[in-house]
């Protein structure tokens, strides 16, 4: 049996939030370059992912998709061969419509022979669209129905073609509830419609999957968008955005230029320590303990037992927020290690996690219980991944 493609969040770049429909190969290779360079492939980022406006505006002779001959000049296999020689992967876009929501052709009617073309050209992650979709074809349906149908298809027929490729659910309507239906036929979905940078945005996002938990886990995820790092307000914001998404084990994939970013902008992405919270091999998404207008506290249990806790400031003002190590599910007889993913410094206490938290930043630690641990490592059932 193939590798799993989703053991954990999958790691890597997604071109729209900054280039929308100017995308073209010279952007695909120097990304995937600079994701080299940049030291983000040795950080884990392995996806170099297209999004619409990739494919020639109609089908050739035989009904086949086919790269822009301008924006691809050598085809699409050519630029999965490029990337493929850096140790990187490659991802492309569809729809499950009849056009994508920009107007190109969409996999309504051909979704087997447009995952047989993905499998020819090297592709590892396909995501689909929700746009443009022919609800007076399924008449009696409702749109939750029409969604599980066409996208379980989907599913069916990238597996048909043999190719591992990671699928990638866009259906962007939270009321059809994917997170219900989706981890059984994908890799991951969406919880939330298009955002922006704002940081109001970001706390919706998030607010969005303070329910979610119980639905991700090795295999399939929750997705709460497209990462602004980079592009939010300040540098505090886009740390606060990272430590959020890696708190809920979601997909780490850049929107911003990999090509022209700021130092600060790729310490953020490249933090080991926090990338680790995302990636760890229990797959638990955090929960909220706590919950103001002006601040949570999440928690997320880790694979040996230690806790991962972000005081969130989503306010204006900086605030003293503050939790127990007891309150993160840590029963300690001594003290606990509480070390700092950002200050990456340790120090002891004897319970109590606070911080003062500057107004739209996030304070994020690892916490772990001292040596006279009686339950430091509490059993961790068999981690499976599906589907
Ligand atoms: C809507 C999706 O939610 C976005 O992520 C992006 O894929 C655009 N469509 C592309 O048209």
């Amino acid at each position: 049996t193939p590798a799993p493609v989703a053991a954990t969040p999958p790691m890597g770049w997604n071109d729209w939030y900054t280039f929308f429909c100017d995308v073209n190969e010279q952007l695909v290779e120097q990304t995937a370059d600079a994701m080299v360079s940049s030291g983000m492939r040795d950080a884990g980022y392995r996806y170099v992912n297209l999004d619409d406006c990739w494919a020639a505006s109609t089908r050739d002779a035989n009904g086949q998709l086919r790269a822009d001959p301008t924006k691809f000049p050598h085809g699409m296999k050519a630029v999965a061969d490029y990337v493929h020689a850096r140790g990187l992967k490659l991802g492309i876009y569809e729809d499950v419509g009849t056009k994508t929501c920009a107007g190109y052709p969409g996999s309504y009617g051909h979704v087997q022979d447009d995952a047989d073309t993905f499998a020819s050209w090297g592709v590892d992650f396909v995501k689909v669209d929700w746009c443009n979709v022919p609800f007076n074809d399924f008449p009696g349906l409702s749109q939750q129905q029409v969604a599980v149908k066409l996208y379980t298809a989907y599913s069916q027929a990238l597996k048909a073609t043999g190719r591992p490729m990671f699928f990638s659910i866009c259906e962007w309507d939270p009321k059809l509830q994917p997170w219900t239906w989706a981890p059984a036929i994908s890799n991951m979905w969406r919880t939330s419609n298009d955002y922006g940078s704002q940081w109001s945005q970001t706390l919706a996002n998030i607010d969005q999957e303070a329910p979610l938990a119980p639905y991700a886990g090795p295999g399939h995820w929750n997705d709460p968008d497209i990462l602004m790092v980079g592009k939010m307000a300040s540098d505090a914001e886009s740390q606060a955005h990272f430590s959020a998404w890696a708190m809920l084990a979601a997909p780490l994939l850049a929107g911003n230029d990999l090509r022209n970013m700021s130092a600060a902008t790729k310490a953020i992405l490249t933090n080991r320590e926090v990338i680790a919270i995302d990636q760890d091999r229990l797959g638990a998404q955090a929960t909220r303990l706590t919950h103001t207008d002006a601040a949570d506290v999440w928690i997320r249990t880790l694979a040996n037992g230690d806790r991962a806790v972000m005081l969130l400031n989503r306010g204006d003002t900086t605030a003293r927020i503050s939790t127990t190590a007891q309150a993160a599910g840590l029963r300690s007889v001594g003290a606990y290690a509480v070390r700092d993913l950002w200050a990456h410094r340790t120090a002891e206490s004897a319970g109590v996690i606070a911080a003062s938290v500057p107004a739209h930043s996030a304070a994020l630690y690892r916490v772990s219980p001292l040596k006279g641990e009686v339950d430091r490592y509490p059993p961790v059932t068999e981690v499976s991944v599906d589907p």
